[in-house]
């Protein structure tokens, strides 16, 4: 009769996207996470953790998983992730940047432009009984070409960004700890860096690109969202945290800012009679950034690879490095 083949146990937060499972088939042996909690504090036996859903991850889960080796996280994102308990267990966590940054700048893209030209209202009324007649006079929306785009982190993401609003004929600000003078340089003369203050008060719309950090959280909330022109709009391809969510509820409500585009929100989801999500000058889609066919597939093989060879114990094709 032939043994089983031993393969190592790896914890998930499942259920896993078909192509990761079709791809860690037959590799590991997947441990859904939910099961380790409901063991309360009693540790498990596993070399692996593969974080999919941005399961938050601390010392004290990690303190549960008895053998662990890596993480590795489906995603570029960390911020569910306690970097230094990681770090003070010498568990390496990998992520996947390099494939998702064009994909997300599409998304921010087109976030963008559905609420300038309310492409969300507009589908729901041309499908609606109300719709009987053109009018040249209805449902105008605001100008994108010609007007000036704030970006708030001026990373891979960023950086991609800025290049289509320059297609799209705008003017760019962006704000960023450290000068991009490579992007300067490739879309001179239409792009310039300014302070945080000064980008919310010029800008038209305002596109926030950051990680979540410790500086980053609240980063927009009543002060800054006060600086903002009134016919502003302020699109979050981010993290949901960066915004304060109520002074946003607020700020929208009082007109003080036009509209939001939202693919994040704090809490994440929002409680389904959150009053963001009956307001129409707010466009929300699901964390869809990185959201397609082909880029979910090269998120998936970079993230098995993270952590089959961390499984092997060989260094992380993409390591997370702070
Ligand atoms: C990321 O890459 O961080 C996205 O939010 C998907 O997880």
């Amino acid at each position: 009769m032939s043994q089983p083949v031993l393969v190592p146990r790896v914890v998930a937060d499942t259920p896993l996207d078909a192509t990761i499972e079709g791809l860690l088939r037959g590799k590991v042996e997947v441990v859904p996470l939910d099961l380790v909690r409901s063991k309360g504090s009693a540790s498990v036996d596993a070399e692996g953790l593969y974080t999919y859903g941005h399961p938050p991850t601390d010392g004290a889960l990690l303190d549960r998983i008895r053998g662990l080796k890596v993480i590795s996280n489906y995603g570029v994102g960390v911020d569910h992730i306690r970097l230094d308990d990681a770090q003070a267990r010498g568990i390496p966590i990998g992520n996947t940047p390099g494939v998702l940054e064009s994909t997300t700048a599409d998304l921010g893209f087109a976030l963008l432009l559905a609420s300038a030209r309310r492409i969300i209202e507009g589908d729901r009324y041309a499908r609606s009984s109300e719709f009987v007649r053109y009018d040249p006079g209805h449902m105008l929306g605001r100008e994108v070409h010609g007007k000036t785009l704030g970006i708030i982190g001026m990373g891979q993401i960023g950086a991609r960004i800025a290049r289509r609003a320059v297609a799209f004929e705008m003017t760019v600000l962006y704000h960023n700890r450290h000068r991009r003078k490579d992007v300067e340089a490739a879309l001179a003369p239409s792009i310039a860096h300014a302070d945080l203050d000064d980008l919310l008060a010029r800008s038209d719309y305002v596109m926030l690109c950051t990680p979540l950090t410790d500086a980053t959280r609240g980063l927009i909330g009543e002060r800054t969202l006060a600086l903002m022109k009134p016919s502003a709009t302020l699109i979050n391809i981010a993290r949901g945290p960066v915004v304060d969510t109520e002074a946003l509820t607020r700020a929208l409500s009082d007109g003080r800012i036009a509209a939001a585009a939202l693919d994040v929100t704090d809490p994440e989801p929002l409680p389904r009679d959150h009053p963001l999500l009956v307001l129409p000058q707010v466009v929300i889609t699901p964390h869809l950034g990185s959201a397609t066919v082909e880029t979910r597939r090269r998120m998936a093989e970079v993230s098995v690879d993270n952590l089959m060879a961390g499984l092997r114990g060989e260094p992380l094709p993409h390591p997370v490095t702070r």
